[in-house]
């Protein structure tokens, strides 16, 4: 019999692509999701790529008699949770709604998991927990800054709920870095509604011609070439550390209930690095302006990656050019559908 693990937001941009590792490593991938920022093409995509199609529930997370029915229906051995809000910038104008979605939802799936006596959660958490730090690469045990945003306090809040709770519950906690790229197969990617946010998907997009030009948001920073400095991490290698902090939990070879990694690939790369490795490797200009900063941004932050290799057994395999080809064949792959619909 195969371990079954929760995915809530499983039709998301990291959770679908996990799904597929998780399976491809031998577990049965039990997706939630309430599809309100994603779509039900992700689970044909997933179908398509494992085979057959994973038991999904239309659900939210908040929902705890929705949950209940799942964990009578299914023996979860852990959680992967996923399903919460990202959108920085939305974060600030609407913080309720961050606080309730991704506290709220954290909290009725741990008291679910309670219930049912399931102790393993794989935590999404975010480098953005750091803040702009004093000094890069950071470390895990670089201390938090103060949160910028309610997104970023809702993940510093969910890490301290789970540290409280360590009496009762594993977790491994995942701070990921910026995640970027696709499926090689184009079947799953990401799916940014509206005007994206995010320097990837706007920078295909603006490639693809569905947008003019990508603004580089300055270029006067104390950094080489002026321009931030992000550690890019392909979708597949965060997928693959998900796998990994399953395993670590299901084997019980944590050595703290809370546990926390990097996962990054221990590189910075500038925007203008970005878009001239994109550039070179899919042998496309890609119109850009440089305007002016946005607020919030720090000027660099990218992964030290010495804990998660040595103790989850975790490295990031996959390069820049890797991912800025994955996601250009994914918008290509968008591009065919929308003209297809
Ligand atoms: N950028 C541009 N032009 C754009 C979009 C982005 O120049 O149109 C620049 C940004 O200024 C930044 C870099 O590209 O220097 C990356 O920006 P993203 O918006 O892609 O990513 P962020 O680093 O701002 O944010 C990401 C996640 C957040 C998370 C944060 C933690 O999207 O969820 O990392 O640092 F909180």
């Amino acid at each position: 019999m195969k371990n079954k693990v929760l995915v809530t937001g499983g039709l998301g941009f990291i959770g679908s692509h996990t799904a597929v590792c998780l399976y491809e490593a031998g577990f049965e991938p039990i997706i939630v999701d309430n599809l309100s920022n994603s779509k039900i093409s992700a689970l044909h995509g997933i179908q398509e790529l494992i085979g057959y199609k994973p038991s999904f529930y239309q659900n939210d997370i908040s929902n705890i008699p929705a949950l209940t029915k799942i964990f009578e229906e299914h023996k979860i051995d852990a959680v992967i949770h996923f399903a919460a809000y990202k959108a920085v910038g939305e974060s600030v104008e609407f913080p309720l709604k961050y606080y309730q979605n991704n506290i709220g939802g954290l909290l009725a799936v741990l008291e679910t998991m309670k219930a049912f006596n399931v102790n393993s959660v794989v935590f999404s958490s975010s480098c953005t927990v750091y803040g702009e730090p004093d000094q890069v690469p950071v470390m895990e045990v670089t201390p938090m800054k103060e949160a910028e945003s309610p997104y970023g306090a809702t993940k510093q809040m969910g890490e301290r709920i789970l540290n409280d709770n360590t009496n009762w519950c594993n977790t491994q906690c995942l701070r990921y870095f910026n995640p970027v790229g696709a499926h090689p197969s184009g079947k799953i990617g990401e799916l940014p509604l509206g005007i994206p946010n995010n320097l990837i998907p706007y920078l295909t997009q603006t490639a693809a011609g569905i947008r003019k030009e990508l603004t580089v948001f300055g270029d006067k920073y104390n950094t080489p070439d002026g321009t931030c400095i992000r550690d890019y991490i392909h979708v597949m290698d965060l997928a693959e550390a998900h796998v990994k902090a399953v395993e670590r939990l299901i084997e019980n070879k944590q050595e703290e209930a809370f546990e926390v990694f990097n996962i990054g690939t221990g590189t910075g790369s500038s925007v203008l690095e970005v878009i001239k490795t994109f550039e070179d490797v899919n042998q496309i200009n890609v119109p850009y302006k440089i305007g002016p900063r946005r607020s919030g941004d720090v000027v660099q932050v990218w992964a030290e990656t010495t804990k998660v290799e040595q103790v989850l057994g975790w490295k990031a395999q996959r390069d820049l050019s890797t991912m800025m080809k994955d996601a250009w064949n994914w918008q290509l792959e968008l591009s065919k559908k929308t003209f297809n619909n």
